[in-house]
């Protein structure tokens, strides 16, 4: 009896940026609701506020000594850094493991990783505690990393210079084709194609979650339970699941809700393009004018330091200015997931990280997708081509083609359909977390999964 209480301790590995650590604490909290106690590794050199981890009463964190700095990620680009840190993180997390388990009551029942924190796995094998892998992202992006970690760096590049093999749809599953992998965005190629197969190729872990459900990604989860012979679970939307909004990195205005509540249903479109995107003066400029003359009104998220040059939208010039904020409201970060849920909001203008795009199908909101790198390119094409919930914003972002792409989705038929097609997957989507559903019967599954290990 008391060997299985102290048992029930899981311990959470998560990249340190707010679209990992999000639906990592949300997964913490949904386990912690079914029983275990949660310790959360966090790294030194973004730790999470006592502010926010307030909202998680009873996680334990504990701090993981920094091993490479930050500042290297931009001079190695993201994918090198993330390598060069797998290699240089595996010591001190197992001093961090071997800590933990000397305290008293934390026998530790699994190590639950980001799976781009592999270097995990090392520890979990040492002191013989079950990994499990968490894919913070859609499956389809880890159908991706599968099929891109078998393939050539080289050969690819010649490959797709043939039209045939770029619409050459992968692996039966339409309408993922190979132009659509998500190979952009991350420096070298050869070294993607390395990093997939670190992923995948070398794993030891028993069992992979993913923050999704099987009505949305249905082909990509069967492919994934024939492909990686270990258990899968997908048990999202994590922040359904587990009803919890996750952790902000950043502060939240709230007063924007105090404006929306001011517009009429369904009126207004809310922009936010995540926590890393970053743009242009020229294309905030451009996309100041379009919401402007669409007359429609909009609360723009910009973080600051998003825009090149300037600390937040001192670029933008005065009448500009002077005429947006009389027609919408800008803040530095809003509580999303409320804000999609206001009655106020009738379309979502989205970089389409994977927590946005979750975030809006649950609130039944139709979307403009504009991805700027590597799997918000799939997110964004499944959002118009496979659940059809919204248009992608091709190109570059000019005036007269975000009026367009805003008048389309809020006042025309056409966005009308799209949120009809949205309300319905938002009922599919909550169905599959209540009981007898997808998602809640996949985290049950894990539950005992997880007790038997
Ligand atoms: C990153 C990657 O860029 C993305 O491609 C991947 O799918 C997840 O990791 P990010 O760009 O931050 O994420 O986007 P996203 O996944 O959408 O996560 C952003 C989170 O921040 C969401 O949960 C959203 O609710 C939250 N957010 C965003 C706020 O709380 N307030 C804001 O103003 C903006």
């Amino acid at each position: 009896m008391e060997k299985r209480a102290e048992k029930r301790r899981i311990v959470l590995v998560p990249v340190a940026a707010q679209g990992h650590v999000t639906p990592f604490m949300q997964l913490g909290k949904a386990l912690q609701l079914k029983g275990f106690s949660i310790t959360v590794v966090q790294s030194q050199s973004k730790q999470i506020s006592s502010s926010s981890s307030q909202h998680f009463p009873g996680f334990h964190f504990v701090t993981l000594p920094e091993s490479l700095p930050l500042s290297e990620a931009k001079r190695l680009g993201s994918v090198k850094f993330l390598m060069k840190l797998n290699e240089t993180s595996e010591a001190s997390f197992k001093d961090c493991i071997s800590q933990l388990l000397l305290q008293q009551g934390n026998y530790i029942a699994c190590i639950i990783y980001d799976k781009l924190m592999y270097f995990s796995e090392a520890a979990a094998n040492e002191f013989k505690i079950p990994s499990v892998i968490f894919s913070t992202t859609c499956a389809t992006n880890h159908v991706c990393c599968c099929v891109l970690s078998k393939l050539n760096a080289d050969k690819f590049l010649i490959d797709m210079e043939d039209p045939e093999m770029q619409e050459k749809v992968v692996e039966d599953l339409y309408p993922l084709r190979y132009k659509n992998l998500p190979t952009s965005g991350f420096g070298p190629l050869e070294s993607l194609f390395e990093s997939c197969k670190e992923i995948v190729n070398k794993r030891t872990a028993s069992a992979i979650i993913i923050n999704t459900t099987s009505c949305l990604e249905s082909s990509s989860l069967s492919w994934l339970k024939q492909e990686l012979n270990i258990p899968v679970y997908p048990l999202g939307p994590l922040h359904v699941t587990a009803s919890s909004p996750g952790l902000s990195l950043l502060e939240e205005d709230k007063s924007c809700i105090e404006w929306l509540n001011k517009q009429k249903p369904r009126s207004v479109i809310y922009i936010s393009l995540g926590s890393k995107a970053h743009m242009e003066a020229k294309e905030m400029l451009e996309m100041a004018w379009g919401l402007l003359n669409s007359n429609q009104p909009f609360l723009w998220v910009i973080r600051p330091g998003s825009i090149a040059g300037s600390e937040w939208i001192e670029s933008l010039p005065e009448e500009v200015s002077k005429m947006v904020s009389e027609r919408g409201s800008i803040v530095k970060w809003a509580p999303q997931i409320e804000v999609l849920g206001h009655h106020a909001v009738g379309g979502f203008w989205s970089h389409c990280g994977w927590n946005s795009t979750l975030e809006s199908i649950v609130e039944g909101v139709p979307m403009i997708c504009r991805p700027f790198q590597g799997e918000q390119k799939l997110n964004a094409m499944y959002v118009e081509s496979l659940w059809r919930i919204g248009i992608q914003l091709e190109g570059e972002v000019e005036r007269k083609g975000v009026e367009r792409a805003v008048k389309r989705l809020i006042l025309d038929e056409e966005g009308e359909g799209m949120r009809e097609r949205a309300l319905d997957l938002k009922e599919k989507v909550k169905a599959s977390v209540k009981s007898g559903g997808s998602s809640y019967e996949a985290l049950d599954e894990l539950v005992k999964f997880l007790n038997t290990e």
